[in-house]
């Protein structure tokens, strides 16, 4: 090769090779977006199939984006070398479901440092603990059931009190409306960060209210230590401290206790789509209590894979990226298809059906390593990366609810709509998964 043949392939090289395609662009017409946002989930899916291909860019409102998706997409977009996440996130979004200042907008070491005092909480130890304390609050609450209730509502209170609790908050000093308010509070954040304006300005206010709930609990641990209660996470982030060993604002460590409590409460809308899983037809029910032990965790894995949650993640590309063959120009506005990459044929056996099978003997991997092919909660690494800290309070959740809807419990599933609407977020059965308990049924 001669020196000029040579500096040319470096030259290539350098800007992805010869192949590197343009991402190609579908235009959309105003009078498309009401149309397209009913899509929903299969939104970004329906914008790569006008194209046809993996990689898309589309505008809305002026605004360009380029959405990728699958295993190793997601793999490049988890490389801090290739995106930021600062600046990314839409302010409808920080303002209701994450807050601002939070984890979730923090790169480099500062991020690093602030995803330990998360990750610190989850100790086998403590999420043992928090095992027994939901199995015991939902056996209380599903004692309680007298004729048909949503298993939403139920999820959302258990799931409040028992967060609340773990995390060192005396829940007994709150009466029951309060607890209820503080409960509906969590989901209305997450469900107006992507809704009309009147939700969106309800689920601001919601926010503000929970902040000042948030900060006064944090003031007030500041005050009056709890001895014995360090680890837990009121504490833990009263105490936290910036990179210059400065306590964070009382405000910052509020929203930080509130992306422990939020997201655990979220989990009420898993567990509805866990009635879905278990009631809506037999099969899967039946499959799961055939063997349970075995089934279980495989079960949960599916559930988190098949159905929709978290729509999408966003980025900025800080230099020139190829994916799939397309090139990302450096600045580009970027997100990973969450739900897409879940539903991935490319990675993925018959991604639209529900098969627990698919995971026996891969649970372990998926949620406990450095993964991207199932990424219901973000992928990469824990500590490192911005992945949810939250997999294994998850995970123990649905096993304790599994195991009671299925071995503890017996129901009578009422007529209802069962339907899951894709246009929602997030989505669960429009009737909220209603149960009416079989009281001779009870094990002992
Ligand atoms: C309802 C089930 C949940 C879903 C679908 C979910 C999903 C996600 C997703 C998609 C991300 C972003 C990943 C990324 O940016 O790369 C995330 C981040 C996060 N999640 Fe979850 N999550 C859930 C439950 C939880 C729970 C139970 C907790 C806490 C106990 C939690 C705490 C967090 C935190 C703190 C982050 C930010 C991590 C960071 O930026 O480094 N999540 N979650």
């Amino acid at each position: 090769m001669n020196m000029k043949n040579m500096n040319k392939k470096v030259l290539e090289f350098y800007k992805g090779g010869p192949s590197v395609k343009q991402v190609p662009e579908t235009k959309i017409k105003l009078t498309e977006i009401k149309d397209l946002i009913h899509q929903g989930y299969q939104l970004l899916g329906e914008l790569r199939e006008d194209v046809n291909a993996p990689v898309v860019k589309a505008k809305f409102l002026n605004q360009a984006i380029i959405a990728i998706y699958g295993e190793e997409a997601a793999r490049i977009f988890y490389d801090a070398k290739n995106f930021t996440r600062e600046g990314a996130m839409p302010k409808p979004v920080l303002k209701t479901l994450f807050g601002e200042d939070g984890v979730q907008t923090l790169e480099g070491k500062e991020h690093h440092h602030r995803k330990h005092y998360f990750m610190d909480l989850m100790s086998p130890e403590r999420m043992d603990d928090y095992h027994i304390l939901l199995d015991k609050n939902l056996t209380e609450a599903l004692d309680k059931q007298d004729g048909e209730f949503e298993l939403f509502d139920l999820s959302n209170q258990v799931l409040f009190n028992t967060i609340c609790e773990w995390s060192g908050i005396h829940v007994e000093r709150y009466d029951s409306e309060t607890l209820e308010k503080l409960a509906r509070n969590q989901i209305s954040m997450i469900s107006s960060a992507i809704t009309s304006p009147t939700d969106h300005l309800k689920g601001i206010t919601d926010r503000k209210h929970s902040e000042k709930w948030a900060k006064d609990l944090i003031k007030e641990a500041r005050e009056h230590p709890d001895p014995g209660k360090e680890n837990h996470a009121l504490y833990v982030f009263a105490n936290a401290t910036d990179l210059d060993g400065k306590l964070l604002p009382v405000d910052v460590a509020a929203v930080e206790l509130l992306n422990i409590i939020r997201p655990t409460v979220a989990l009420t809308v898993w567990m509805t789509l866990m009635g879905h899983a278990l009631f809506a037809q037999k099969s899967i029910y039946e499959e799961l209590k055939a063997d349970f032990d075995n089934l279980q965790d495989p079960f949960i894995q599916e559930m988190r894979r098949y159905y929709p949650f978290f729509p999408m993640l966003p980025a900025n590309a800080v230099r020139d990226v190829e994916i799939d063959g397309y090139k990302i120009p450096k600045d580009s506005w970027v997100v990973l298809d969450v739900y897409g990459t879940n539903h991935d044929e490319r990675t993925i056996d018959s991604p639209d059906a529900f098969d627990m099978k698919r995971y026996i003997g891969k649970t372990k991997d998926i949620s406990y390593e450095e993964q991207y092919e199932m990424i219901a909660q973000g992928g990469g690494k824990f500590r490192e990366m911005h992945r949810c800290a939250g997999e294994w309070i998850t995970l123990h959740s649905m096993r304790v609810f599994a195991d009671q809807l299925v071995n503890k419990y017996e129901f009578t599933v009422p007529e209802q709509d069962w339907t899951i609407p894709m246009d929602q977020f997030p989505t669960y059965p429009n009737s909220k998964a209603l149960l009416i308990k079989d009281t001779s049924c009870i094990q002992a």
